[in-house]
């Protein structure tokens, strides 16, 4: 699906950001070289990042306390 219109970015590139280090609807932009031009697609980036975000941290291993 597509997420920024202006930058050509599909969700797969939103993604790969995030994984990648990017936090943020920013600098998911600044990974992939470009910055907002109308910046609508801000929030829908926003979300995708969270979903990411979430799902790297569900795949993280559980550790025992003592
Ligand atoms: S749709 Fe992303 S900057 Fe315009």
């Amino acid at each position: 699906m597509m997420i920024c219109i202006c930058r050509r970015l599909n969700e797969t590139a939103v993604r790969e950001a995030v994984r990648a280090g990017a936090n943020c609807p920013d600098t998911v932009q600044a990974h992939h070289g470009c910055q907002f031009n109308c910046g609508k697609c801000k929030p829908a980036m926003a979300e995708v990042v969270a979903c990411e975000q979430q799902r790297q941290t569900s795949e993280l291993p559980l550790v025992a306390a003592e």
